[in-house]
C-alpha cells in the first residue's frame, strides 16, 4: 500500500507516524511546502513544492500512484486538492472543495446551521458592502441587538487572525465598525455575531458522510503567553484527560456530537456529496449550553498530536473506512489516557519572530513524543523558521504525569525559543473549572 500525505507540519508528522504503525505497512510519499525532517525519515519519497499548485500535486500523484491521499492542511483542502485527485482515480481522506467551505467560509457554515435549524449558532448577521447605510446598520446591530458583546469575522481562511473579539482585539463598537468596514472592502461582506463567554473545546470527529466517530475531547491554548495573555497564535499547546475534560459535562459532549452529526447530514443535502475526512468543531460551553465557534475540515494542530497517539485502532483501517463510507462498521477505539502537547516557538513569535535560529535538541525524556513543524535540517543541526517549531507530547495515565513529560521535553530544547509552562497544569485547569462553575451557577 502507498499513501500520499500532503502537508509538512507537526500535524502531518504525527499523521505520517501513525500511518506507518499500520499493519498494512504502507509506503509513504509526501508533498509539502518544505522538507519536514521527521516526515523525510518516515517516507520513501518527498517532493517539495507549492502546496497550492494543483497541477504539481496532480503530476506527483500520477507519478506515485498512491492508494489514497491524506491532505493535512486547510489551504490545499479548501483549494480542491481532493477534487483534482479524485479525477485521476485517487480517493482522499479529506473533503472536496464544496464541502470544505465548512472551514473556508464562515458565512457558509453559519447559514447552513440556520437553514437546517441546527442548534449552536450565535445571534449573527452577515452585512454586505452595498447594504444601505451599512456602517450605521452594523453599529446599531452591535449596540442594540448584541448589547456591545460582539465578534467580527472576515469570511475566509485566515488562521484565526481574521476574527476580532470585543474586549480582546477591539476596544469598543467604534473599533468594531471600523474593522467590519475593512473586511467589507476586502471581501464584500462580513459576519458580525454575539460574543460567547465560557470554555472552548475541540471535538474532532472522523466522518464518512453517513456517520461520525468522535476523538478524545481536547482544549487548545491560542494565546502566546502564560495566563492566556498576548497575541493569538496557531495554538501553543493542548491537553486532554482520560474521558472528559473536567469542566465539561457528558451532556456538553453529547450536544457537540449531535451538532456535528446534523451538520454532516446537512452538508450532504446542501452539496450533494459525502463529507469524508475530519470534522473539527471548535465549541464553547456557555451558560446557555454548547455553542459553535467554528468548524475546521481537517485535524487540528496541535490537537492531532493529542488524538493520534491515543488511536488504538489501525489508522489506515480508519482512513479506508472513511473513504469507503463504512465507518459505522468499524470499532474505532482510543487509549483512555491523558496527553499534553507543548509547542516550542521562536522568540518574538507570532508578531516579530527571530528567523533562522539554530535549536539544540537535548535529552528528550523517555516516553516524550517529538514532532517537527517549521524547521529546516541542515548538516549541523535543526534551524527554526518563523513559526511554531517543535511539538513535545507527554502521554500518561494522568494529566499530571503527561504534563511533567511534556514540560521536561520542551525544557530539553534550547536556543532563542519560548514555550508555555502553564499548559496542562493543575493551576490553569482549576481556573477553567472555577470559571465554568461560576457560569453554570
Ligand atoms: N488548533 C487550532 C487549529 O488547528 O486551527
Amino acid at each position: 500500500m502507498k499513501i500520499l500525505v500532503v502537508g509538512n507540519g507537526a500535524r502531518e508528522h504525527v499523521i505520517a507516524e501513525t500511518l506507518k504503525k499500520s499493519r498494512h505497512n504502507p509506503e509513504l510519499v509526501v508533498y509539502g511546502n518544505r522538507l519536514n525532517p521527521g516526515m523525510k525519515d518516515l517516507s520513501v519519497d518527498y517532493m517539495v513544492g507549492d502546496i497550492m499548485d494543483l497541477d504539481a500535486i496532480k503530476a506527483y500523484a500520477e507519478k506515485q500512484k498512491p492508494d489514497f491521499a491524506l491532505i493535512g492542511q486547510d489551504d490545499p483542502i479548501a483549494n480542491g486538492t481532493a477534487d483534482v485527485l479524485e479525477k485521476i482515480g485517487i480517493p482522499s481522506m479529506a473533503p472536496k472543495k464544496s464541502l470544505a467551505r465548512l472551514e473556508s467560509s464562515k458565512s457558509f457554515t453559519r447559514d447552513l446551521l440556520k437553514k437546517y435549524n441546527i442548534p449552536g449558532n450565535p445571534d449573527f448577521r452577515i452585512f454586505r458592502k452595498d447594504d444601505l447605510n451599512v456602517a450605521e446598520e452594523i453599529e446599531n446591530y452591535i449596540v442594540e441587538d448584541l448589547e456591545g458583546e460582539f465578534v467580527v469575522k472576515a469570511d475566509g481562511l485566515c488562521g484565526g487572525k481574521g476574527v476580532k473579539v470585543v474586549g480582546d482585539h477591539l476596544k469598543d463598537e467604534k473599533e468594531g465598525v471600523a474593522y467590519a468596514m475593512d473586511c467589507l472592502l476586502d471581501d464584500g461582506f462580513v459576519i458580525v455575531e454575539e460574543k460567547f463567554v465560557g470554555q472552548e473545546f475541540s471535538l474532532m470527529s472522523f466522518a464518512d458522510g453517513k456517520s461520525i466517530v468522535d476523538m478524545p475531547v481536547i482544549q487548545d491554548h491560542k494565546r502566546a503567553y502564560e495566563g492566556d495573555k498576548g497575541p493569538n497564535t496557531g495554538g501553543m499547546g493542548t491537553y486532554n484527560y482520560p474521558g472528559n475534560l473536567p469542566f465539561l459535562t457528558e451532556e456538553d459532549l453529547e450536544d457537540a456530537h449531535k451538532i456535528t452529526l446534523e451538520v454532516m447530514k446537512a452538508l450532504e443535502i446542501e452539496c450533494g456529496e459525502y463529507f469524508k475526512g475530519i470534522m473539527y468543531g471548535g465549541f464553547i460551553a456557555t451558560k446557555r449550553g454548547v455553542k459553535l465557534i467554528e468548524y475546521n475540515a481537517r485535524f487540528g494542530d496541535p490537537e492531532a498530536m493529542n488524538a493520534l497517539p491515543l488511536l488504538k485502532t489501525d489508522f489506515v483501517d480508519v482512513c479506508l473506512a472513511v473513504i469507503d463510507g463504512t465507518l459505522a462498521d468499524l470499532d474505532v477505539e482510543f487509549f483512555n489516557k491523558a496527553t499534553v502537547c507543548k509547542y516550542v516557538v521562536p522568540e518574538g513569535y507570532p508578531d516579530n519572530p527571530v528567523k533562522g535560529e539554530k535549536v539544540e535538541i537535548g535529552d528528550i525524556p523517555e516516553g516524550c513524543l517529538m514532532y517537527y513543524a517549521a524547521v529546516d535540517k541542515k548538516d549541523d543541526g535543526i534551524y527554526m523558521s518563523t513559526s511554531r517549531a517543535i511539538a513535545l507530547v507527554g502521554v500518561a495515565d494522568t494529566i499530571e504525569e503527561a504534563e511533567k513529560i511534556a514540560q521536561e521535553g520542551v525544557e530539553a530544547i534550547s536556543g532563542k525559543v519560548f514555550f508555555r509552562k502553564d499548559i496542562g497544569t493543575k493551576e490553569l485547569i482549576d481556573l477553567r473549572i472555577k470559571m465554568m462553575e461560576e457560569i453554570r451557577g
